[in-house]
């Protein structure tokens, strides 16, 4: 009975939306017994939701294109405190003033590389989970610090070589009761969890066949940049990309593996090529069942494709340092603030108010089902968002937000390093996305034979 009068109580102030918990003697007697199942749901939900109200969250590289969103959607979507920061103050305070949460988050000046600062931050902030949305680079310092001072981690990604490193740290994570899932943007991320979704529907796996592209309908199409940092734009240009295929990693030429896909209508037809990314360093691993290839392509958009062509071409990947007078800049440095400046003027502009700019994945999970060929199909597309005035991007900045949101209630508390398909439940996280308009679809192709 006492059970009871805490479901109850539970249940009452999750509706009143206060965190105070207190039960009093009187509530026990309006439980009728028949109650009490879904005073259990009810008092489950208030538990959840009231860890979440407690909520704490450090966001790293706050003042980036999708890191500045990944604050909105957790102050937003799951009222976390959040300390929002970069390695400049005004960077991340512009950043968050463009996007309205100016006094409702606390930024901070913070180099995600300074593990004894980060440790310290989380330490004496009182962080449960860490986002690190500065470049990937940094990825391990800010797991060493995360391990060190008790918090869960997510990222976005590390670019095939750092995340298999990453991965290596699984037992350390394991010993201290702490989750890191990594590679949580759009792609990785909402791929890997889309191939783990076809793959729990097969029998058997053969090959998934991962595709990205992005773009706008305007009729004379804008010069435009893809929803990631320039930095790896051109690290995908210039570093050989990395596919399994017969289950080995094997290493392929620059923007080979040249193929024609149909992605999701309005975008039709597009030409993709082999990329570096970190989809094809874990999936096949991950979701077993005899799963041979996995490889990753992008669409790029022709005039970007054309720009970032000239731009390596011109040298401006090179990381060694050129003379300008008295200053030594390296022309991806150079490059870099060019870029970051554009993303912060962007954020001021007025807002688009008619969809036209998308990004959009395919992931095609070939198998066997009942002893029969089929296919699992994902299309997930998302549009920028002219009522909240958020781009595309979002599809990178919501999951690690969500995630993050996951590790500090509880959804998500397997200890360890893992990456997306090992840990999240599909479903429960497209039905998250679809909630800020990211949409995804499934559909499945079953072969009968009449022979
Ligand atoms: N999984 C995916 O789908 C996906 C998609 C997009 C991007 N990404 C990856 O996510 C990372 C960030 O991408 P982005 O497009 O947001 O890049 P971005 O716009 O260049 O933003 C990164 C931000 O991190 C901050 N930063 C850099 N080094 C830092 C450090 N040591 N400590 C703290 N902050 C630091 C920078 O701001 P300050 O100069 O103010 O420090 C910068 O604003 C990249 O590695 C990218 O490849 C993954």
């Amino acid at each position: 009975m006492l059970a009871a009068l805490e479901l109850l109580d539970g249940g009452q102030l999750l509706h009143s939306q206060t965190t105070n918990f207190h039960f009093t003697q009187e509530i026990l007697h309006l439980i009728p017994s028949k109650c009490y199942a879904d005073a259990l749901v009810i008092y489950c939900t208030y538990l959840t939701e009231r860890r979440a109200l407690n909520m704490k969250t450090l966001v790293l590289g706050a003042s980036g294109q999708i890191g500045a969103y990944t604050v909105q959607d957790l102050v937003e979507f799951s009222k976390a405190e959040v300390v929002a920061a970069s390695r400049k103050l005004e960077n991340v305070k512009k950043a968050m003033t463009d996007l309205n949460l100016g006094d409702r988050v606390k930024v901070m000046e913070l180099d995600a590389n300074n593990r004894d600062a980060v440790a310290k931050t989380v330490k004496s902030e009182g962080v449960d989970t860490v986002v690190n949305c500065a470049w990937y680079q940094t990825n391990i310092a800010v797991m060493n610090a995360c391990l060190r001072a008790g918090a869960h981690y997510t990222d976005l990604g590390g670019f095939f070589d750092t995340s298999l490193k990453q991965l290596e740290f699984d037992k350390e994570w394991k010993k201290a009761g702490l989750n890191a899932t990594i590679g949580l943007g759009s792609t990785p991320g909402l791929t890997n969890i889309a191939g783990a979704a076809g793959a729990a529907k097969l029998d058997k796996v053969d090959t998934i066949n991962i595709y990205c592209s992005w773009g706008n309908t305007l009729p004379v199409k804008e010069p435009g940049w893809p929803g990631y940092s320039v930095r790896t734009v051109l690290d995908e240009f210039t570093q050989e990309p990395v596919m399994w295929l017969d289950g080995k990693h094997v290493k392929q030429p620059v923007l080979s593996g040249e193929t024609t896909v149909t992605m999701q209508e309005p975008i039709g037809k597009v030409t993709a090529y082999y990329v570096k990314h970190s989809e094809p360093a874990t999936l096949g691993r991950y979701v077993g069942k005899g799963c041979r290839n996995v490889t990753f392509r992008i669409g790029f958009p022709s005039t970007d494709f054309a720009t970032f062509s000239t731009l390596k071409s011109l040298g401006f990947a090179e990381t060694e340092g050129i003379q300008f007078g008295d200053q030594r800049i390296s022309p991806l440095d150079y490059l870099t603030a060019m870029y970051q400046r554009a993303i912060a003027k962007s954020r001021h502009d007025t807002p688009p108010s008619e969809e036209y700019e998308y990004d959009a994945f395919r992931i095609d999970v070939f198998g066997v089902r009942n002893e029969s060929p089929a296919t699992v199909t994902y299309h997930i597309i998302t549009w920028n968002d002219p009522q909240r005035g958020i781009p595309s991007a979002r599809d990178t900045s919501v999951p690690p937000a969500v995630i993050s949101h996951w590790q500090a209630t509880g959804k998500i508390k397997d200890p360890g390093v893992f990456p997306p398909e090992a840990t999240v439940d599909p479903e429960p996280f497209f039905i998250e996305m679809g909630k800020r308009k990211i949409r995804a679809e499934e559909h499945f192709t079953e072969t009968k034979k009449f022979y």
